[in-house]
């Protein structure tokens, strides 16, 4: 069996959704999911493309219209300017594929990656599989579970590669100000240091708006 594989954990939280899914009609409020099903138009283009078989090989990257749909979204959404073409782009099944693809290309065994504490367990694991090493920054209570930036600053090491940051944050709800994130991006130029910044939940805000 693969080494790395004996020391990663099992998420305790799928471990509640596993039994939860044992009971009749339980209440869940176990995983980070909205509670609306799948929009109508969305099940309909899927079964679409089943009925009209697209249902072979596609560019391993993704299929343009995918990806120039992500594109757009990205410029006009997020403002985000500096992703200038398709092959910039690349679609995963899912965020935690994305952070599997994104932490076995940067990391090497023993390179170190800062994350939140508390964090969504899978994230670490995608780490510890590439071999990476987690050092953890506790989100404070006292600063609606923001990080102290100078204590960020301070886990730095010659092996630090990443600092991978969860905005709104799951578990706590925990959201980066614009300040945070401009003393983030002065630390990573400093140290040259990847920002991995996982943003899952960009639309579930209730009284603010995504930075
Ligand atoms: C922090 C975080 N990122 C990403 C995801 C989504 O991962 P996936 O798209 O693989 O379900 C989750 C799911 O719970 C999550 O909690």
């Amino acid at each position: 069996m693969n080494n790395q594989l004996r020391d990663i954990i099992f998420s305790g939280i799928v471990s509640v959704r596993d039994r939860l899914l044992q009971l009749d009609n339980p209440l869940r409020l176990e995983s980070g999911e909205p509670s609306f099903d799948t929009p109508q138009h969305i099940k309909e283009a899927m079964a679409k493309a089943l009925v009209d078989n697209h249902t072979h090989y596609a560019a391993s990257a993704g299929i343009k219209p995918l990806r120039e749909a992500i594109l757009k979204k990205i410029t006009e959404k997020n403002k985000i300017g500096y992703i200038d073409g398709l092959d910039k782009i690349v679609v995963t099944n899912g965020g935690m594929h994305a952070l599997y693809c994104t932490f076995q290309t940067i990391l090497n065994e023993g390179d170190e990656v800062i994350i939140p504490q508390p964090n969504w367990t899978a994230t670490g694991s995608m780490i510890e599989l590439a071999g990476g090493i987690l050092v953890k920054v506790k989100l404070k209570p006292e600063l609606a579970y923001r990080w102290d930036m100078n204590e960020v600053e301070s886990k730095i090491t010659t092996k630090t590669t990443a600092i991978l940051i969860n905005t709104p944050h799951n578990p706590t709800g925990g959201v980066m100000t614009r300040d945070d994130l401009k003393a983030l991006l002065e630390i990573a130029e400093k140290h040259n240091l990847y920002i991995i910044s996982d943003e899952a939940y960009e639309d579930i805000f209730y009284d603010q708006k995504h930075i």
